[in-house]
């Protein structure tokens, strides 16, 4: 079986576990992707890891390089993608701490690099996107969290906003009228992307504030890291049970 790769969000540097075993830097026909992608074990398993905002976490989601990560991570023969995003709860049960595996995506960015269609490859790339999420990949994190006794929310929309700034309280609401749940900022067009690119790609997203104007205290950024510290173990965990499951499947 062909390995899996991880993008890390904020919160998850390195892929704690992650015994590294070679650091791939890659060209890529659009630049450099944000670091080199490290190619490790976790348990028995080989898995590619790359952290989306460089290293030390320093690229803004509207300047992380889409492309040129999607394609270096396919350049290495992966089977898919597992992309974790921090983001603002919305809906009721979207609370700081919890864990969304999104089945939809609504894409409120612009200006970005969103596709691999130049123009000049002879045929139009109009992908079907009505499931933006790898099916298999998605019930497959579903299964893992569901055998590691990790708590979820199996539907849900991911709203992408452009950033780097949060949302106004009027945009949390239009987001809300809109069917967001949650809202981040590097979703997309990372799984566009990956969709042209043939590649499975799933979600997993860390609830880690309420979006603005829903919670009582001002966004703070070191409010937001006291909560995907502990969050993020519970994601190392999800993702160590599903490569697993992979591995027994
Ligand atoms: N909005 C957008 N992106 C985010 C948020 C938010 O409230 N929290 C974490 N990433």
């Amino acid at each position: 079986m062909k390995p899996l790769a991880i993008i890390g969000g904020t919160g998850i540097d390195e892929l704690e576990g992650l015994e590294v075993v070679s650091s791939h830097r890659i060209q890529t026909p659009y630049g450099e992707p944000s670091r080199p992608i490290q190619e490790g074990r976790l348990g028995k398993t080989t898995v590619y890891f790359l952290q989306r905002h460089g290293s030390p976490g320093a690229i803004p989601p509207h300047r992380i390089n889409y492309r040129a990560n999607i394609w270096a991570l396919k350049s290495l023969g992966i089977d898919g993608i597992v992309a974790i995003n921090s983001v603002g709860g919305i809906t009721e049960d979207m609370r700081p701490g919890r864990l969304l595996i999104p089945d939809q995506v609504i894409d409120y960015t612009w200006g970005r690099e969103h596709t691999f269609d130049e123009g000049e490859g002879g045929e139009l790339m109009h992908i079907d996107f009505t499931e933006p999420y790898d099916r298999h990949l998605r019930m497959a994190l579903l299964a893992a969290a569901d055998s590691a006794g990790i708590a979820h929310e199996a539907y849900g929309v991911h709203g992408v906003t452009q950033g780097p700034r949060l949302e106004t309280a009027a945009e949390v609401q239009r987001l809300a009228r809109d069917g967001c749940d949650v809202v981040g900022m590097t979703g997309m067009p990372e799984a566009a992307l990956s969709r042209e690119a043939h590649m499975p790609y799933a979600s997993v997203c860390m609830v880690v504030n309420p979006a603005a104007g829903l919670g009582d205290l001002p966004l703070t950024l070191a409010m937001m890291r006291e909560i995907l510290a502990s969050e993020a173990a519970v994601v190392r965990k999800l993702l160590s049970e599903l490569l697993r499951q992979r591995e027994t499947a």
